[in-house]
């Protein structure tokens, strides 16, 4: 039965075993076996879960009798999050491979490119603050973060160039009749310097993922088409027209260099020992790969942030494109990288 005729609450199993362990991959099929129709697989799915996390996490430290107890409960010490020691465990995994139901005024959000699901956001929020903490998001877009802080309990300011961005996350906020939190509407850059410093508890943002260059590939007829390139349909997103938007940078250099200015100004109002999480995406422009997640962390540890990992995020069911097809390989990219700072 092809995925998109599936009940909801089927759907939901599915979306459920596929945000975890479990190696189906919708990508490669549209058809799911008939066994996964049972309700019961729910029940089963939770079951296998919690037993590979608990074992995992047994597996890991080695624990004995004693401390055993602590994988199920808060660690006495544990001064950054309100995390079991397997919930804190599985999230240190360094890929994430999720299919996150849509939620929280979805179809508004979507409008917004590059939108992010709130409940990442929420697992991150989860993972570096404790409840009641204050989270800060200088590219606040629709309100992922926003949304995330909302689900986690947590605080959030955002900055946010675009009205429009911000009007939509006001508009779900309104459908879902949930109280707004903060937006703070400017470039961040010349937001950032008013902030008090040492303030925010965790920075959890992703920023354009690169200059808006010309569109390189698209079909005939479209401005910018070369016949070499020609599966390439979709343009860069575009946010704004305002120049300070990051996306408006003339090349990655220009580009690089503005997320260092915004790098130089969150660690200003991050805590001491406290955590950023930025989300970038690799880009593939000019017949080469530019590995953008790599010469940010360099540049960002040049700026006093300690470079502590990354998670990459694969949103199972991206859409793949026949790009070099069949000539040569160029990547269908569909992850991105959350690169994870730390305030020393
Ligand atoms: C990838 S989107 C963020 C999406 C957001 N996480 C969400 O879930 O909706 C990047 C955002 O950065 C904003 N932006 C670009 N340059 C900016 C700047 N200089 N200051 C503040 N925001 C900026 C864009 O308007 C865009 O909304």
């Amino acid at each position: 039965m092809p995925y998109n005729d599936m009940p909801d609450h089927i759907r939901r199993v599915i979306e459920y075993a596929l945000s975890s362990e479990f190696e189906i991959d919708l990508s490669l099929s549209d058809d799911i076996p008939a066994a996964l129709t049972d309700p019961l697989l729910e029940h089963l799915a939770r079951l296998i879960i919690e037993r590979t996390t608990r074992a995992a996490f047994d597996q890991a430290l080695d624990l004995d009798d004693a401390t055993l107890d602590l994988a199920d409960e808060l660690h006495p010490r544990n001064r950054l999050n309100d995390l079991t020691g397997s919930e804190w465990l599985w999230f240190t995994k360094s890929v994430l491979r999720t299919s996150y139901p849509s939620i929280l005024g979805h179809e508004l959000r979507k409008q917004q490119g590059g939108n992010k699901p709130p409940q990442l956001m929420q697992a991150l929020i989860e993972f570096f603050t404790k409840t009641g903490e204050c989270v800060l998001d200088p590219f606040g877009g629709a309100g992922g973060t926003a949304l995330g802080a909302h689900l986690a309990g947590r605080c959030s300011i955002s900055i946010e160039l675009n009205a429009e961005s911000i009007a939509l996350y006001r508009a779900v906020c309104q459908q879902e009749n949930i109280e707004p939190h903060s937006f703070i509407q400017g470039d961040c850059r010349e937001v950032l310097p008013g902030l008090p410093a040492d303030y925010f508890d965790f920075i959890a943002t992703d920023p354009p993922y690169s200059p808006e260059l010309e569109q390189t590939m698209s079909g005939a007829g479209a401005a910018g088409h070369q016949p070499d390139h020609a599966n390439r349909r979709s343009s860069y997103v575009s946010y704004s027209n305002d120049p300070r938007d990051l996306s408006k940078c003339r090349t990655f250099e220009a580009f690089f260099t503005a997320l260092e200015d915004v790098g130089r100004a969150m660690l200003r109002v991050l805590k001491p020992r406290r955590y950023l999480a930025l989300i970038l995406r690799n880009a593939y422009q000019g017949s080469e790969y530019i590995y953008s997640s790599a010469v940010v962390a360099q540049r960002y540890s040049a700026l006093g942030w300690k470079f502590k990992g990354e998670k990459i995020w694969y949103n199972t069911g991206t859409r793949i494109r026949p790009y070099g097809y069949p000539s040569a390989f160029v990547p269908n990219i569909v992850h991105q990288n959350i690169l994870i700072f730390r305030k020393e």
